[in-house]
This record gives structure tokens, C-alpha cells and sequence, in this order.
């Protein structure tokens, strides 16, 4: 009997072949679209893998109901969707795909700095409505970054990456991690700081947490108001890592100056306020979207299905 196979939603053709040519039998999600948890269900009824994303919730009810399953690959470095001490209780493989979009990643936290520091969507939109009469000496000032302190949150491999990214800007580095960060200190000259002292020091604050409950609202109204009024926060790690009903009063507020945002709560749904904001840059999680990143995240996912498929120890257990 073939080894059968789910993946719920079209991912890069490479991945698909590598699990065809270890002679499994693949199904896919046909539609480009988030299944329903019924959807999902019934798709993995019967399946040995499989190969899941971001937006599916593999809870412990789902999992309840999908014993039979031998492995199940996420296509994401993120799996705080994947309820994985109840597969672990199945005995049922979990892993992920670490470190292919760091820089990706890193790149979009950065654009997300520079659209924010410098207002960009914002003189975009003045420009496209047909606004842009003649250069102004006081149209759209934003802020230097030479000289200005970059805080991260989170100093493992995507904020370290943010942090590598600033050399070219001349911006002073201060992080959070519980471990000292070599490259962060030795290399680029940062300090490793206590969130508070971040907060109150950092003219950019870049999130890079792994959601989970004591990073679940780690950034909520005490933190808002102990950042700068010129402060800005960049969000593309998690969503439900920020308070978004307290971001949404800061930003109308003054309370900080800017946002800007890859990742919400609620995802997809957007806080009505956040939409009609000037100072917040919303973008629809697109962190690691690159070709090249995302075709190496489905490889992997791919690569790390065969070896539970196995009975192997995939390159990126989580559980
Ligand atoms: C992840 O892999 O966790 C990212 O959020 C996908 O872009």
C-alpha cells in the first residue's frame, strides 16, 4: 500500500515532486484557499502525512481525530498553530522549516523600517490621488536613522539578521534575548538590554518571538507608554505578540509615531481602526514571501514528510 499524503493548500511544484518521487500518493487541496476545519479533516481522513501551513489549526481535537497520521510538516518556522504536545502524545512527528527565510524575513522587517521611518505608503497615496503639485521643503518628512537605536526583540536568527541589516544605516543596536547574541554584541556593537530599558531607548522596535503564552500581548498598553513618542514598531514575527487594541490607541493617541505591521491578531481580519490609520503600514503577511524562500520552505517541509514517512528523524523535529 502506498504512502498517501495531504497537503492543504498548493504549495511549489519542487516539494510535490520530492514526495512523488518517494513513491507516495500526494492529494492537494485544490482550491487556493484555506480549508474549513471539516475540510481539513476530511482531507487527512486516512492519510499518513500531512503537509500543513500557518492557517490550518491542528488542535488537539483535530489531532484527537487523526491518530493514524505519522507525520506532519509544517511548512512554516511558526507553529504555534499545531497544538504539538497533543501529537506528541499520538506519537505523531512534528516539524517545521527553520532558518530558509531568515533573510527573506529580515528583508521585509527592514522595508517595513524604511516605509514607516520615511512614510512612504503614505506619499505614495498623495501622489496617486493626484496631490503632487511640486517638491515641498516640509512634504513628507520622516526621520533620519544614522545614529538612531534599532531595538530587537528577540535575537535569534531573524532578528539577528534585522540587526546585520542596520550596519549599512549607522544605527546603534540594543536587544532582548535570554542569551547573549554574539554576532549582535562582538560584531555590530549591540547591548543586550532589558525589555523595558528597550522600550524606553529604541527609536525602531522590531519583534522577532516565538508566539507563545508568555509572548502572547508581550507588547500591550504599560509598553506602549513607555516607548518614545517617535517610537515606531515593526511587527513581523506574530500577531497576537501585540496588544492590537492598545497598538490602535497608541498610534491614534501620539503615544508612538509609527507601526508597521506584516502580522495581526486576528489574522486575516484586520482591526477596522488600522485601516484608516496614516501612521500604520499594513502589509498581508508576505514576510517570507520570496520564490526562492518559499520554494525552499516546501522542500524542506517536503524533505522532513519523507523522513517521518520513514520512521525517520526529520532535520527540523519540533516535538
Ligand atoms: C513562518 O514561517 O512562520 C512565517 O510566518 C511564514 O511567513
Amino acid at each position: 500500500m502506498k504512502t498517501t499524503i495531504f497537503i492543504s493548500r498548493k504549495i511549489p511544484e519542487a516539494a510535490i515532486g520530492i514526495l512523488k518521487e518517494a513513491g507516495f500518493a500526494v492529494e492537494i487541496n485544490p482550491e487556493d484557499r484555506v480549508l474549513s476545519k471539516e475540510e481539513l479533516l476530511a482531507g487527512c481522513r486516512g492519510k499518513d502525512g500531512l503537509l500543513c501551513l500557518l492557517t490550518d489549526t491542528i488542535d488537539r481535537e483535530f489531532i484527537g481525530q487523526m491518530g493514524q497520521l505519522k507525520g506532519i510538516a509544517a511548512m512554516a518556522v511558526g507553529y504555534n498553530n499545531i497544538d504539538v504536545a497533543a501529537a506528541a502524545e499520538k506519537g505523531i512527528p512534528v516539524s517545521n522549516t527553520p532558518g530558509v527565510l531568515t533573510d527573506a524575513t529580515a528583508d521585509l522587517a527592514w522595508a517595513l523600517l524604511m516605509a514607516t521611518g520615511r512614510r512612504l505608503p503614505e506619499a505614495e497615496r498623495y501622489l496617486r490621488a493626484g496631490e503632487f503639485k511640486s517638491w515641498g521643503p516640509m512634504l513628507f518628512l520622516g526621520g533620519d536613522l544614522r545614529g538612531r537605536t534599532l531595538g530587537i526583540v528577540g535575537a535569534g536568527r531573524i532578528g539577528t539578521a534585522v540587526g546585520a541589516r542596520s550596519r549599512g544605516f549607522g544605527m546603534k543596536i540594543i536587544y532582548t534575548d535570554p542569551e547573549k547574541n554574539r554576532i549582535l554584541e562582538e560584531e555590530l556593537g549591540g547591548r543586550r538590554v532589558e525589555l523595558n530599558t528597550l522600550l524606553k531607548e529604541a527609536d525602531f522596535i522590531t519583534l522577532h518571538v516565538i508566539l507563545n503564552e508568555e509572548t502572547r500581548r508581550l507588547i500591550g498598553r504599560p509598553e506602549f507608554k513607555l516607548m518614545k513618542k517617535t517610537a515606531y514598531l515593526i511587527n513581523t514575527c506574530r500577531g497576537p505578540v501585540v496588544d492590537e487594541e492598545a497598538l490602535v490607541e497608541a498610534l491614534q493617541s501620539g503615544i508612538i509615531a509609527g507601526a508597521g505591521l506584516d502580522v495581526f491578531e486576528k489574522e486575516p481580519h484586520i482591526h477596522p481602526a488600522l485601516l484608516t490609520l496614516p501612521n500604520a503600514v499594513l502589509l498581508p503577511h508576505i514576510g517570507s514571501a520570496t520564490i526562492e524562500t518559499r520554494t525552499r520552505m516546501a522542500v524542506m517541509a517536503a524533505e522532513n514528510l519523507v523522513a517521518m514517512m520513514k520512521g525517520e528523524r526529520p532535520s527540523n523535529l519540533v516535538s
